[in-house]
């Protein structure tokens, strides 16, 4: 049975391949093929990338018809006469990614071949997915760049080096410029500040530095900026407030400082905002954060940004995280957070200098994951049941708050995680009212237990 079943899965594999087969010979009969020159560069180029993989007899036939996964062609017409457009390569991505996208694979002594920038006029996209590790790669200068190249992406290349040199503002069709995990230093040229196309800017993880003196005015499409975990320095780009299209903004570990700035609140339909550890001070939680109703994710730990916890919460019910750690709070958390934000999964208010109680409504958030209230000087019983504390487990932080207590069973549950450091809560006084007044059976019953418990305390 087995057999069978295995022998024609292989007839209907091969069945499409023999279809495969027809549709492509039908092609191979209508389009014009790539002419021999762009042919010839994508072999080189191929060839620096992985010298091992004998790419010609592997793809000896035009490769706009039967190219390695990764290499794409498109067709142009160049003039009006013709019915079929001549075919171009369009697309390069080296770096095996997955098995989904198994691009060329990339090897310790991968380089980037020149032919990349010279050879292909309708090139629209460039990536490189964990391709230079070893050998030293110059980050290529934007001058020498095709002016059709809307995507240009290095990611996780740490043997990538270099700055951001020659005129990038040839590049007007450039919608994503993505380096993330290189080794890329240098300032921000100004120039980035005249593509108008560009819809995303990622140069995370990289050696940049310097104050960031681009003008975003031009960026109208702009839907991603990330700079994070570079060493800029100054206040923060401006103006951030006509980037009516972003959605997410990371300034994250860097050394920005000054104030946050108010045009932030421009951004209405900002999801993801993280400012956290940098050097903005003395401006508080900003307040402006009640006005922008689409955020989800908001990170600002590790900013000296001092004052109590405001009172902003209630338009902000989509919120799923909250970084406020390490930003020198004060005084109570307000319990219109637990109140309004029923959807938080992640919140931090650790190492600040909160106090008073835990509101009871943080044990009613449904959806956390995480909650760390630890070091800070909060007081009184903790409002958690034990299915809350069991659920939440070891991402339940509030250590480092000696005034904080937890009831006996809450303690000594196996549960308790991080809770079973608290002291232990004096008794609750049950008001007498209560207990003459009851009038369900069940509440009646349970007091009766506390009482009888209360009576064998004190025999
Ligand atoms: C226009 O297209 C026709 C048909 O493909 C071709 O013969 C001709 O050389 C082309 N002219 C130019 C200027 O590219
Ligand atoms: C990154 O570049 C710096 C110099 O800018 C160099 O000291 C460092 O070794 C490089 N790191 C890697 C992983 O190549
Ligand atoms: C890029 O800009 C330089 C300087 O303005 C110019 O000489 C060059 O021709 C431009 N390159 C392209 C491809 O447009
Ligand atoms: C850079 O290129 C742009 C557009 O091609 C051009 O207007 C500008 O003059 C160039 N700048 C320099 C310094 O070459
Ligand atoms: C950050 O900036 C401050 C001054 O604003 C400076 O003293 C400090 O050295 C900088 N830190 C880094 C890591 O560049
Ligand atoms: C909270 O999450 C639920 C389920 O994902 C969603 O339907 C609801 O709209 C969210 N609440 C707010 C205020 O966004
Ligand atoms: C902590 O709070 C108590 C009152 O609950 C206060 O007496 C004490 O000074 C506070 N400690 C710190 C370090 O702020």
């Amino acid at each position: 049975m087995a057999l069978s079943r295995s022998t024609s899965t292989l007839s209907l594999t091969s069945f499409f391949l023999l279809l495969t087969l027809l549709s492509t010979s039908t092609l191979v009969i209508s389009q014009p093929a790539l002419n021999s020159a762009e042919q010839e560069s994508v072999y080189q180029i191929l060839e620096s990338i992985n010298s091992a993989i004998p790419w010609r007899s592997l793809y000896p036939d035009d490769l706009c018809i039967s190219a390695p996964h990764g290499v794409v062609c498109d067709y142009f017409s160049e003039n009006t006469t013709a019915t079929i457009g001549t075919p171009h390569v369009t697309e390069m991505s080296f770096g095996y990614v997955s098995d989904y996208s198994p691009n060329p694979p990339c090897t310790p002594k991968s380089t980037i071949n020149p032919l990349l920038f010279s050879s292909f006029p309708q090139l629209r996209k460039l990536l490189f997915y964990k391709c230079f590790t070893e050998t030293t790669v110059t980050f290529p200068d934007f001058s020498t760049l095709r002016s059709s190249l809307e995507e240009l992406v290095f990611i996780g290349n740490p043997s990538l080096v270099g700055s951001l040199r020659g005129n990038i503002s040839n590049l007007t069709a450039l919608k994503r410029l993505i380096l993330t995990g290189n080794n890329v230093s240098g300032e921000i040229p100004d120039g980035l500040g005249d593509l108008v196309n560009l819809e995303q800017l990622s140069l995370s993880r990289n050696n940049f530095h310097g104050e960031v003196t681009l003008s975003l005015e031009k960026l109208k499409k702009l839907k991603i900026l990330d700079l994070s975990q570079n060493g800029f320095e100054g206040s923060a780009p401006e103006p951030l407030g006509s980037l009516q299209q972003l959605l997410k903004l990371d300034l994250s570990f860097n050394n920005f400082s000054g104030k946050i700035p108010e045009n932030l609140k421009g951004l209405k339909k900002l999801e993801f905002l993280d400012l956290s550890y940098n050097g903005f001070a003395q401006c508080g939680v900003p307040l402006f954060l009640a006005e922008m109703p689409s955020l989800r994710e908001v990170y600002l730990s590790g900013n000296l940004l001092g004052g109590q916890i405001p009172e902003i919460w209630d338009n902000l019910g989509g919120i799923l995280g909250i970084g406020l750690s390490e930003v020198g709070l004060v005084g109570n958390i307000p319990s219109s957070m637990g109140m309004f934000l029923r959807n938080l999964s992640y919140l931090g208010l650790d190492n600040n200098k909160l106090e008073g109680m835990v509101p009871e409504e943080f044990g009613a958030l449904e959806s956390v994951n995480e909650l760390n209230l630890e070091n800070n000087n909060l007081s009184g019983r903790v409002p958690f049941s034990a299915k809350f504390v069991s659920k939440v487990g070891g991402k339940l932080k509030l250590e480092g708050n000696p005034e904080l207590c937890a009831d006996e069973g809450l303690r000594s549950a196996k549960v308790s995680g991080s809770l079973g450091q608290l002291k232990l809560c004096n008794k609750p006084v049950i008001p007498h009212f209560v207990l003459l007044s009851s009038g369900s059976s069940v509440l009646h019953d349970s007091y009766m237990l506390i009482f009888v418990g209360f009576l064998f305390l004190l025999s």
